[in-house]
């Protein structure tokens, strides 16, 4: 097998096996966060990227994608209800969102966490290089940094959570809790979204197991890991450059059309998933149109809401409350060729999302807990004429960087409500000065910087970022 210098291990490869409309079968980038942050920074790079090819079964051999190997690692029907929709997203996702949804917690999904960990592991050990740098991406492989520890001394192992990490009242409710700590321990630096999560990582460590802990540095045996927070963060020029091209700014002024020409657009684009708060920003928009706030003629909400996990009961419930909630507002409010709400769950390109984020006034980002949010920065990036307004859940990750936005508590229904009114009723003059202010701190903090830090971290010396184009 083919070794690299530098491998990235995530759950998912940046691309996923979906079925043409001819029926034939092809490849597309998958969604999500992690895909977005990391896809465009690995590009050209001489780099392997070891994780599920999305289709359970055997492995299938993939081409290098934009000059990246692709290492799939082999799912088993039974590996992916347990591990990926079991332990990964009905254990570990809600728990770590605060526990918006109840967690599950089964011991046969904790079997198939350990084996398609170890599974993970074992791939990673083969295709790295001697004395390369691993970096192991997210919470469905929390194990493998301790494991391939095991199996390749020799490797440099970084660890990175785009997750929240819970506060310890949470994260004690976890049956095996010790074991994941132990897990994560194996990397040489453990990175979170924010300071937040790296101080309960540590209260953690000392309380479970004992260990000699601070925010930034934990003793372990005869090594010392670091830990520390690096907001993640998305090709800010990339995706300025798609929003200022005539054709997506042309776009964007069709689509307004399309939507019959009103004075103000208002955008959500969302995961189909309970983190998010789509069903209390329908509410608050709902309550809004019912007192009399808002008038389906002249204010539009396009809530775009991709399906995800399927297959998860939480996932579908939400999907089922979600679609009723849509079809009730629409019943009541909207009027022959003017619904209140146009939603949508197809899958775009990045130029249609440039230009939905160009059409959009205003984007309602508002999740009850996220660990960044990579929509609200891209929305502000897309803002290439220094207009429009996000409105900001305080719980998204990206609020301790976007100051700016108009932030709001989504559990609160009047503050979102209030919220939403200021956005719509701003003065352009503060709209600008604050979407200058966020297209400024992403131009810096976008996402090389994002690996410049992270690299560095893991390698003192910062000779590691030479193995990233990352300027
Ligand atoms: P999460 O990682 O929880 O999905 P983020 O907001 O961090 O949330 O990232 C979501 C990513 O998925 C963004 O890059 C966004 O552009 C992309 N995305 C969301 N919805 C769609 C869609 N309908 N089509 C294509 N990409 C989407
Ligand atoms: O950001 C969290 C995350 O689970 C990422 O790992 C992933 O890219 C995204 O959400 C989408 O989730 P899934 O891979 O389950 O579709």
């Amino acid at each position: 097998m083919r070794q690299s210098s530098l491998v990235v291990v995530a759950n998912r490869l940046p691309i996923d096996d979906s079925v043409a409309p001819d029926g034939a079968c092809e490849w597309r980038r998958s969604p999500g966060g992690l895909v977005s942050a990391l896809h465009p920074l690995l590009r050209h790079t001489p780099a392997t990227w070891v994780g599920w090819a999305g289709r359970t079964g055997p492995a299938p051999s993939l081409p290098d994608v934009d000059g990246v190997r692709m290492q799939s690692v082999p799912l088993s029907a039974e590996d992916f209800r347990d591990h990926y929709e079991g332990f990964a997203n009905a254990t570990l996702w809600p728990l770590y969102h605060d526990a918006v949804e109840q967690p599950e917690y089964h011991r046969r999904w904790w079997e198939a966490y350990q084996r398609v960990n170890q599974r993970f592991a074992e791939v990673a050990a083969e295709v790295a290089e001697p004395g390369g740098v691993v970096w192991i991406q997210d919470y469905h492989l929390q194990l493998v940094p301790g494991l391939l520890r095991e199996l390749r001394p020799d490797l440099r192992i970084g660890f990175f959570l785009h997750v929240p990490f819970p506060p310890p009242e949470l994260f004690m409710q976890l049956p095996r809790r010790a074991e994941l700590l132990r897990g994560m321990l194996g990397a040489d630096l453990i990175g979170f979204q924010r300071a937040q999560a790296a101080h309960n990582f540590a209260q953690l460590v000392a309380k479970v197991l004992d260990l000699p802990a601070t925010d930034r540095r934990i003793g372990v045996d005869d090594r010392v890991v670091r830990v520390g927070a690096f907001p993640v963060s998305i090709d800010t020029g990339e995706m300025a450059a798609l929003a200022a091209r005539p054709e997506v700014a042309e776009r964007a002024r069709r689509l307004r059309q399309d939507l019959g020409g009103p004075e103000h657009v208002i955008l959500s684009v969302d995961r189909m998933d309970y983190t998010k708060g789509i069903e209390q920003r329908l509410k608050a928009y709902s309550e809004l149109i019912a007192g009399g706030h808002v008038k389906v003629r002249d204010t539009v909400l396009v809530q775009v809401a991709m399906p995800s996990r399927e297959r998860v009961g939480q996932y579908q419930i939400l999907r089922e409350r979600i679609e009723r909630e849509v079809g009730r507002i629409n019943g009541e409010f909207g009027r022959v060729g003017e619904p209140a709400i146009h939603y949508l769950t197809q899958p775009f390109d990045r130029a249609e999302l440039a230009a939905l984020y160009r059409m959009a006034d205003v984007m309602a980002v508002t999740p009850l807990r996220d660990g960044m949010n990579l929509v609200a920065k891209e929305y502000v990036a897309a803002r290439v004429d220094d207009t429009g307004a996000l409105l900001l859940s305080e719980f998204a990750g990206a609020a301790a960087e976007l100051s700016q936005a108009y932030q709001v508590n989504p559990h609160d229904l009047e503050g979102l409500k209030q919220g939403l009114l200021a956005t719509l009723q701003a003065d352009p003059a503060d709209l600008s000065r604050r979407m200058r202010g966020m297209r400024e701190h992403l131009r810096e903090h976008d996402i090389r910087a994002w690996a410049r830090s992270y690299l560095s971290a893991l390698d003192e010396t910062g000779s590691l970022t030479t193995r990233l184009r990352t300027d």
